[in-house]
């Protein structure tokens, strides 16, 4: 059992399902963000925080044993955001945990450290990483850094590289990229749970029909996702005309967007 879980990024949309939906998974939640957060409720901590201020940092992780990342600029943005927030800030974090000893950090990785791969092929954790976007390679800094921390200190780190968690999908790329608060809630439970995990990479994706990644490595988790996009289908399909030839790739718009700058 997780005595007091941090959980950063906690005002942003996982962050709001993560807060109401890992109640009793510790006995104390540790809530972060840089944005305001309602006041604390039973079981709840408030530190507003800024990742890429690194005593402040140090300070927010004292206390805790295990560590939800999901703080981050969560688009692409130009480089001198993400370098802020998402490289040097997902470093502040990882430093903080070693010195405070917090053996298990799950860390918000996204499927764009592998958008430019075409759609067609499926994917594992083996498979070369393809970053599609500058967002995609701040996120693989983090992938190596946990690595790195797991190699040299022992540090368990969970690389979700979650498709598109939100209440339903809504394009017909998430008709394959879906991955429901539900799942997403359960995977996490799962994760903390777990006696040992390691080094572990994983996509994060509900029971689609056309997953375009496999997670066969992280059976041992038991983590069974439960939802579908299926039933979204037939709406979605309707709405939208086919895709454009220019969709080659799985990651969408960040693959065919221009880099900012
Ligand atoms: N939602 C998805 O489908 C999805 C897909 C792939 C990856 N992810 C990753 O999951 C995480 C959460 O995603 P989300 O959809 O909730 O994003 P979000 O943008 O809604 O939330 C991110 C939160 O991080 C906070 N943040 C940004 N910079 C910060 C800083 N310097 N210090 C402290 N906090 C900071 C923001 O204020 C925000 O509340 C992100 O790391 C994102 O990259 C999400």
């Amino acid at each position: 059992m997780t005595t007091r879980l941090l959980i950063t990024g906690a005002a942003g949309g996982l962050g709001r399902y993560a807060r109401e939906g890992l109640k009793g998974c510790a006995d104390v939640l540790r809530l972060s963000d840089v944005a305001t957060l309602s006041p604390a409720g039973e079981g709840e901590e408030i530190v507003r925080c800024d990742l890429a201020e690194r005593e402040a940092v140090d300070q927010l992780v004292r206390g805790c044993d295990a560590i939800l990342h999901l703080g981050a600029i969560s688009v692409e943005s130009d480089f001198d955001a993400l370098l802020q927030a998402n490289i040097l800030g997902t470093y502040n974090l990882y430093e903080a945990a070693r010195k405070a000893g917090v053996n298990r950090i799950l860390f918000a990785s996204t499927n764009h450290v592998t958008g430019f791969h075409p759609i067609g092929e499926t994917l594992d954790h083996l498979s070369p990483r393809r970053p599609d976007s500058l967002y995609g390679v701040s996120k693989c800094f983090g992938e190596d850094l946990s690595r790195l921390y797991f190699d040299k200190y022992g540090m368990e780190t969970a690389c979700l590289r979650i498709g598109s968690c939100f209440a339903e999908p809504t394009n017909r790329r998430m008709l394959s990229t879906w991955l429901s608060p539900r799942d997403f809630l359960a995977l996490v439970r799962r994760l903390l749970d777990a006696p040992k995990i390691g080094h572990l990479v994983l996509y994060g994706v509900s029971a689609n029909r056309d997953v375009w990644w496999s997670n066969g490595h992280a059976d041992f988790l038991g983590w069974r996702p439960q939802d579908s996009s299926e039933p979204y289908r037939h709406e979605i399909e309707k709405r939208e005309e086919e895709p454009s030839d220019g969709v080659r790739y799985q990651g969408g718009r960040h693959a065919a967007a221009k880099l900012p700058g």
